[in-house]
């Protein structure tokens, strides 16, 4: 295949992926058992999770489940959750008080739209229900979705985005040593691109033991490292309909970032090396060909 088809067949199937999912938490908003009177807020939430984002962790529950054998069914609430948590980090990402940002997702950022106490709310219910969308998960055991849920709240707490978020604003403050950026790449958002991967292999039921979660969880680990150094690339150098949020916003807040330290060059071929070595190990499975690919796509996001 060239790499044009390549990049058509990914983009394909994260559209086909983007549209189910789309479906379901559009039907999982419509099915809600809610008081009149609060009915009004879900607007808020639905502002920022519906119609945007490029699903990209969704889209690596999903798929690490059918390379794995699995059903989407099973598979399908844990990518829900998963973008219901990272849609609540963005909210919150964007907010005065974090990093100031008017634009997300190709259209003005939840708080200029309703206001910081309303985004704050949108963001705490999002990453509430997420825990109940995986828990109510009926393809996959109780067993599991406790697992799961633990997990979740690991990937996206102190210990891992959150943590990462803290070490982000502390890079605000003074210049973080290249370690620290490192480690702060992987917390904020390593983690949660590392959580879609295992649920992945979860909902195909597959134990943490096992060569294909170690492999998986090995290639999460550094496609998701390349994810954010790309983002940090974009924020100097992208151009902002594409990507659609507000850039030259670390500049602007004066964050550590990869490019404190090296030159757009080098940061690209950092990128470029640690996606390799992710399509290196994904590899190793038979019917990877789309988890290659993905990595491959995310680094065509920079030229
Ligand atoms: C943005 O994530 C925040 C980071 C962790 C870099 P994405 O680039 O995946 O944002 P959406 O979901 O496509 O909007
Ligand atoms: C990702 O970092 C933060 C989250 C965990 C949401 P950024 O602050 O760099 O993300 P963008 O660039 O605003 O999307
Ligand atoms: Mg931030
Ligand atoms: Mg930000
Ligand atoms: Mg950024």
């Amino acid at each position: 295949m060239s790499n044009s088809q390549k990049l058509e067949a990914i983009e394909v199937r994260l559209a086909e992926n983007s549209d189910v999912l789309e479906k379901e938490l559009a039907n999982y908003f419509e099915k809600k058992n809610i008081d009149k009177g609060a009915e009004a807020f879900l607007a808020t939430e639905k502002y920022s999770l519906l119609g945007g984002g490029k699903r990209i962790r969704p889209f690596l529950v999903n798929e690490v489940c059918r390379m794995l054998g699995g059903d989407m069914q099973a598979s399908l609430p844990f990518a829900m959750a998963v973008e219901m948590i990272h849609t609540y980090s963005l909210i919150h990402d964007d907010m005065p008080c974090m990093d100031d940002d008017d634009m997300r997702r190709g259209k003005p950022s939840n708080h200029k739209v309703f206001g910081e106490a309303y985004a704050l709310l949108a963001g705490d219910a999002l990453l509430t229900n997420a825990f109940a969308v995986a828990a109510s998960n009926p393809f996959t055991s109780s067993e599991v979705n406790v697992r799961a849920i633990e997990l979740m709240a690991e990937s996206a707490g102190d210990v891992g985005m959150i943590g990462g978020q803290f070490i982000d604003l502390e890079g605000e403050m003074r210049k973080l040593s290249l370690d620290e950026l490192v480690l702060l790449h992987n917390l904020k958002t390593g983690r949660m691109i590392e959580l879609s991967a295992i649920l992945g292999c979860f909902a195909a039921g597959y134990h943490e033991d096992s060569d294909e979660f170690l492999c998986v969880r090995l290639y999460a680990r550094k496609i998701g490292l390349a994810f954010q150094v790309v983002d940090d690339i974009l924020d100097v150098e992208g151009d902002e309909a594409t990507v659609g949020k507000s850039l030259n916003s670390d500049a602007e807040k004066q964050k550590t970032t990869f490019l404190s330290f090296f030159d757009i060059g080098h940061a690209k071929r950092y990128a470029k090396s640690l996606t390799q070595e992710a399509i290196m190990e994904i590899s190793k499975l038979k019917d990877s060909e789309m988890l290659c690919m993905l990595a491959e796509y995310l680094l065509t996001r920079i030229k």
